[in-house]
């Protein structure tokens, strides 16, 4: 019999927070690969990598989960995830976590650069287009290897206010969010079904105009009733969907925000496109036929998200 050996992957998630914790307990859950988990604060990622540690028979999974204050421990992982950094609080807009987060990300991009340069970087953390680019500048990775969490998740509230509206299965719907993963985001009905057929065939102009400001707002709806932090059970589960994806276990495409080098006419910036991720990262963009109302919004997403560049000077 032939002896084969299954190498086992490594991610590293930055920052044991709640958007960090549960995507450790979502891997670790899955069996996807052995965690580590890094934060600054002593003994948290340790207790909490330990508890999830503790729950890995229950669930069968042989994932091995460790926590660390230190990049040393987390070294030549194949991927690392970003979501350390301050979550808004009721009233804030993810773009007012600028300036506190940049310096987060920059001092954790410096680390990652010298710890796991061949990694592949999903970014989380807040405003995540902007944090996205500051990675890829700090790092100096490839542009294909850091990719921003934005859309999955959008596209994911989107599914689910459709289907509490309608009453059909999430797995029916299909839709497209693109652009930022801020407030100026494009939700596209026209790349949206249910069992194939258009929403606007379903759904009356003003209902899907009601879930489309909701999905806008899904975010911040989420904040307003926790009042002390921000969504992560779907911002883990989107994550998730990612690695999967990376993994190749998913074909479909996914919303995610890439560095666009002229696609849809926009340059120099990252925003939210759907993309065909493989373990090379970004495999492929894929550029959807837009209308012209489509294209103006998506063109004024990267507006928003250069205004913030800018004010960081990068
Ligand atoms: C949200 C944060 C994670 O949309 O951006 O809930």
């Amino acid at each position: 019999m032939k002896n084969e050996v299954k190498v086992r992957k490594k991610i590293t998630v930055v920052g044991a927070g709640n958007v960090g914790t549960t995507t450790a307990q979502l891997i670790a859950e899955r069996d996807l690969a052995d965690v580590s988990l890094i934060d600054i604060v002593e003994g948290i990622p340790q207790g909490k990598a330990l508890d999830i540690q503790e729950a890995c028979p229950l669930w069968n999974s042989s994932a091995r989960v460790t926590g660390t204050n230190s990049y040393a421990d987390t070294a030549g992982s194949d991927i690392v995830v970003i979501t350390a950094g301050l979550a808004r609080k009721p009233g804030m807009s993810r773009d007012d976590l600028l300036l506190a987060n940049a310096k987060i990300v920059n001092g954790v991009a410096e680390n990652i650069a010298k710890t796991s340069p061949e990694a592949i970087i999903i970014v989380v953390t807040n405003p995540m287009d902007v944090m996205a680019q500051l990675t890829q500048k700090v790092t100096g990775i490839p542009h294909k290897r850091i990719i921003g969490m934005g859309g999955v998740l959008d596209s994911a509230r989107m599914r689910a206010f459709i289907s509490l509206d309608v009453g059909v299965a999430p797995g029916d719907i299909k839709t497209m969010v693109l652009g930022g993963h801020g407030d100026q985001m494009v939700p596209m009905p026209r790349f949206t079904t249910i069992k194939g057929n258009s929403i606007s065939s379903i759904l009356t102009e003003s209902r899907l105009k009601g879930i489309i400001e909701r999905t806008k707002n899904g975010g911040a709806e989420i904040v307003g009733l926790l009042k002390t932090g921000s969504a992560y059970y779907a911002p883990a589960a989107s994550v998730v969907e990612m690695i999967e994806a990376i993994f190749g276990n998913k074909e479909d495409p996914l919303p995610c925000s890439v560095y666009l080098d002229g696609e849809y006419g926009i340059k120099g910036v990252y925003l939210g496109v759907p993309v065909k991720l493989s373990s090379e990262g970004i495999e492929k963009i894929i550029e959807l036929e837009l209308a012209e109302d489509e294209k103006e919004a998506l063109f004024a997403s990267a507006e928003a998200v250069r205004g913030l560049i800018k004010k960081i000077g990068i």
